[in-house]
């Protein structure tokens, strides 16, 4: 750990591609055993097209106690297989040896990363992970279900914040979207979480056509009431039960329409590597994002890489490939043949997810397995 992190170039078997927006959507991933092998042996998670990874997202669980109609079908999904789940060591040591190579912020998600028993655990045996840049800033996705008994013990454990799903501020738009009567348990936990000063308090938003696509100035007053950030993201193909439709999306577009028949918006310079594009509401300093995956990708600039709860390593969400981490680990792998892993992982990463070549293919694993 700590060592300096010098962008190492690394040598290319095959010419280098500059992630131009001609570069950035390639056909659709093949799978990462078949990239050629361009990894450095030392220095931090660099890839071919200069992108420095930082960002390490953890799914802990494909489990969830809500439905999203946008992620699941309401039966779920096949679910991993117990035995095949890392457990709180395995996870730990996984994470130890990214922060070897430079990550300096984890992400916690799932399905629902509070159903696991042991989140205080990996929260704290994260927390107090030294990286490159000091302590690792560990933070959390979640559908806030439960949070109310767990947000101190979690910010007590070094978790800095959290970003809730929240979908809609109508208990019947909730039930038909997640599947569940929970929208008021979901209200309590996210004013838990700022209670416990997990925040900001992020919210995130999908919005689906006809259902809850109107709520969207609702939401930003509700956010703007109580100071939370709310950020909106576009529909992306990654439910099991592929409803996703390019035609029925909520754009970008569509949903800055939305928030304008309510508020004056004003782009806020500087996205950085942030998915999120910001807008100044009536002025400031108030803000709202949107996360326009699909119509204005960022893969330009991503510096993100996913561990499934299965211990998979995956370089991009809709990577149509993965390395398995767990066996090799349960064989007997040292830390640096995992680092190895990892840099291989990154070293194949394509320039862009592709979903909008005619060739896309959704990935088989969906999000909730992957971790948003
Ligand atoms: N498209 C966009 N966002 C999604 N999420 C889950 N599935 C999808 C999808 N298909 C969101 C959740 C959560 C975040 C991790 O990702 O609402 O807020
Ligand atoms: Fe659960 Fe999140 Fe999927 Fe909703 S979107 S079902 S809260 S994992």
């Amino acid at each position: 750990m700590g060592r300096p992190l010098m962008p190492t170039p690394q040598p290319l078997p095959e010419p280098t591609l500059r992630p131009t927006p001609a570069a950035r959507h390639t056909s659709a991933a093949p799978p990462t055993s078949a990239a050629p092998p361009t990894s450095a042996a030392e220095g931090p998670l660099v890839d071919r097209f200069d992108r420095v990874h930082r960002d390490l997202r953890i799914s802990l669980t494909d489990r969830c106690s809500l439905r999203c109609t946008y992620c699941m079908p309401e039966q779920g999904v096949p679910w991993l297989a117990k035995t095949t789940m890392l457990s709180t060591e395995e996870l730990l040591r996984l994470a130890g040896v990214a922060v070897s190579l430079g990550i300096t912020e984890v992400r916690l998600t799932g399905g629902e990363p509070l159903l696991r028993r042991d989140i205080v655990d990996v929260v704290a045996g994260i927390a107090a992970m030294e990286g490159v840049e000091g302590p690792i800033e560990v933070s959390m996705t979640t559908n806030a279900l439960g949070l109310d008994k767990a947000a101190q013990a979690l910010a007590d454990a070094g978790l800095t914040r959290v970003n809730i799903s929240l979908d809609t501020l109508r208990p019947e738009t909730f039930r038909q979207m997640a599947r569940r009567d929970r929208l008021d348990d979901t209200l309590v936990g996210i004013r838990a979480a700022a209670e416990a000063g997990l925040t900001p308090v992020k919210l995130n938003t999908v919005l689906l056509r006809d259902v809850n696509d109107h709520e969207a100035p609702a939401l930003l007053a509700f956010a703007l009431e109580h100071g939370y950030e709310l950020r909106f993201i576009e529909q992306m193909p990654l439910d099991a039960g592929h409803t996703w439709h390019r035609e029925s999306m909520i754009t970008g577009e569509e949903i800055l329409a939305w928030l304008r028949t309510a508020y004056e918006l004003s782009p806020v310079p500087q996205r950085g590597s942030a998915p999120a594009e910001r807008f100044f509401v009536d002025g400031g300093p108030a803000t709202v994002g949107v996360i326009a995956s699909v119509t204005s990708p960022f893969c330009g600039t991503c510096d993100r890489v996913r561990l499934t709860a299965d211990g998979q390593l995956r370089n991009c969400l809709f990577a149509a490939g993965e390395s398995d981490l767990r066996t090799p680990m349960r064989d007997g792998a040292s830390d640096e043949e995992l680092a190895q892993m990892f840099r291989m992982s990154i070293g194949a990463k394509l320039p862009g997810h592709g979903i909008n070549e005619p060739g896309f293919l959704q990935p088989p694993r969906p999000m909730s397995a992957i971790g948003g």
